[in-house]
């Protein structure tokens, strides 16, 4: 894929959430092009639709209208077992509320999506550790999920989302449970993937974090409201 190809190309994009017959929309026309190798925060109050944006753009949800493309596949049209494969292939996601599998511990957690593109589990386990040493939690590798703290916890989701390589990182609030200098780390090691070439979401309401991207997107009420444009 070339650098002026978009990795997301979203048009109109609508969701609503839905619970017998009372519906709450969620994204109300959303339009965004993030281009290959961009680094973008996206900003916006609670409940603005920050992260049902992100759930759409990994094939996790399913828009009800409009139009979506991502890494070249044209999700609304896909079956669940080719956004599972997408999702496998393609992407990789920082949950905000993590998301661990709690019976398996931090380092099975973290090697899972390679296991799962076939990666030979010596390999796996390799790059697991040596993300969760970057990240200063190797010696947490057999702790469960519940046996770690909030932090903890988010640092072996980072490392999780990034053990692919996926050409696209979708982070929501990733420095949000973690102290300053943790948070610092956690954006070297986003920079170093975007630096790599892989494009990254990122969601935030720091604008301190924000201000590692190189554009600044804002969602208010399930709209995008500025800079929805790529840049030239
Ligand atoms: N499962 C759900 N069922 C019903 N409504 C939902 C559901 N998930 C989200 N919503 C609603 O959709 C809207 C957008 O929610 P979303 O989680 O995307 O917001 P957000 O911007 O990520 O907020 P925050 O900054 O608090 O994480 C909110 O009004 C929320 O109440
Ligand atoms: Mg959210």
């Amino acid at each position: 894929m070339s650098s002026t190809e978009l990795v997301v190309d979203a048009r109109g994009l609508t969701k609503a959430y839905r619970d017998g017959e009372i519906r709450y929309p969620a994204l109300r026309g959303v339009d965004l092009q993030v281009r290959a190798g961009e680094f973008v925060a996206l900003m916006g109050p609670s409940g603005s639709g920050k992260s049902t944006l992100l759930y759409v753009l990994a094939g996790l949800d399913r828009p009800d209208g409009g139009q979506l493309r991502v890494a070249g596949h044209d999700l609304p049209s896909m079956d669940e077992t080719a956004l599972a494969l997408f999702r496998r292939r393609c992407v990789g996601i920082v949950f905000q509320y993590f998301n661990l599998l709690h019976h398996l511990d931090a380092l099975t957690n973290v090697m899972l999506p390679a296991l799962l593109a076939g990666t030979p589990p010596g390999v796996a386990r390799a790059r697991a550790l040596a993300l969760l040493e970057t990240l200063d939690i190797a010696s947490l590798a057999a702790k469960r999920p519940p046996q770690l703290s909030g932090g903890e916890r988010q640092r072996v989701a980072i490392a999780r989302a990034l053990i692919n390589e996926p050409m696209l990182l979708l982070a929501d609030e990733p420095t949000g449970s973690v102290d300053r200098g943790a948070a610092e780390h956690i954006l070297d090691l986003l920079a170093a993937a975007n630096a790599r070439g892989q494009t990254i979401v990122l969601v935030t309401h720091d604008p301190a974090v924000a201000g590692h991207a190189r554009r600044v997107l804002h969602l208010r009420n399930g709209q995008i409201v500025a800079g929805a444009a790529a840049p030239a």
